[in-house]
């Protein structure tokens, strides 16, 4: 019986999400075990269990902001208070925010292999928080403010009430983060490139896969030769393409292949 790509897709997760989680699991951790390079891509689903909105999931920012009218050079142009505004609701909602079961365990992770770095599309600094050191934020800091004259970058501490000014030079200043039809920052995207191309085993969670620059290392390392696992509750424009699909929630995910590592080190 022929029936629509979401069917088959809506029914091949649910069935993988009630009979082989933890074989899933087992897998990707014996992957692990024999990796010596790893790399951890993630979008905004990993932040998700944390409180903070994804973009183009149900209720995502992308719902009720248009990209083009938020995150271009020419919105800022066109109407710095209106782009303030919405990354200063950003930030407000990250006050209270904490990193997640996945961040920490993807922090740890750090800790346990001697090559694991993280590339991330997010801006809302959780892995850090969490413990990641070696990580590439392809699209910026949400926490920055880098003045539009000088290019003086200044850590926010406080969520402001206005949109900010620089304070050398006293021009207006702008959200650190990388808007559409911008370039990456300097060396980020070369180094990630570079570790996608080493990289002996990818985990690839919480993003959609659709959009590049950032989607384009998953497809670059598996052309190289990692295994590339997935980690999503939803089919992406990559999941035909992963080794390995594991459609659970990140936050569920980690901590039992953490568990399953640890017996697999214990045996
Ligand atoms: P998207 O909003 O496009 O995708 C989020 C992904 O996370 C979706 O595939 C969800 O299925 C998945 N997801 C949701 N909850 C999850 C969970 N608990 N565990 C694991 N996955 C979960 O976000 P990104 O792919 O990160 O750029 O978006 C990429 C870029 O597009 C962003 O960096 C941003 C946006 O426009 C700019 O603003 C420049
Ligand atoms: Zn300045």
């Amino acid at each position: 019986m022929l029936v629509p790509m979401q069917s088959v897709k809506e029914c091949c997760y649910n069935a993988a999400m009630n009979d082989n989680f933890p074989q899933m699991c087992e897998r990707l951790a014996n992957e692990l075990r024999k990796a010596s390079r790893i790399l951890c891509l993630t979008g905004a689903g990993v932040s998700a269990e944390s409180g903070v909105p994804t973009f183009r999931d149900a209720e995502g920012l992308w719902e009720g902001a248009r990209p083009e009218e938020v995150a271009t050079p020419e919105a800022f142009e066109r109407d710095p208070d209106h782009v303030w505004r919405f990354y200063l609701a950003r930030r407000q909602n990250l006050v209270a925010v904490r990193p997640n079961p996945a961040h920490e365990v993807i922090g740890r992770f750090e800790q346990i292999f001697p090559e694991f770095d993280v590339v991330t599309q997010n801006v809302d600094g959780l892995h850090q928080q969490a413990g990641s050191e070696r990580i590439q934020c392809l699209h910026g800091d949400i926490w920055i403010d880098r003045c539009t004259e000088c290019g003086h970058e200044e850590r926010a501490t406080s969520v402001a009430e206005a949109r900010p000014m620089c304070p050398k030079c006293g021009e207006p200043s702008r959200p650190g983060v990388v808007w559409f039809g911008e370039m990456l920052p300097p060396g980020v995207f070369e180094r990630a490139v570079e570790l996608a191309s080493l990289a002996e085993v990818v985990l690839v969670v919480g993003t959609s896969s659709q959009v590049y620059p950032a989607a384009s290392l998953a497809d670059f390392a598996k052309r190289n030769g990692a295994f590339v696992a997935e980690i999503n509750p939803n089919a992406t424009a990559f999941s035909a393409s992963a080794d390995l699909v594991i459609p659970r929630e990140a936050g569920k995910m980690f901590p039992e292949l953490e568990s399953r590592l640890a017996k697999i080190v214990q045996k």
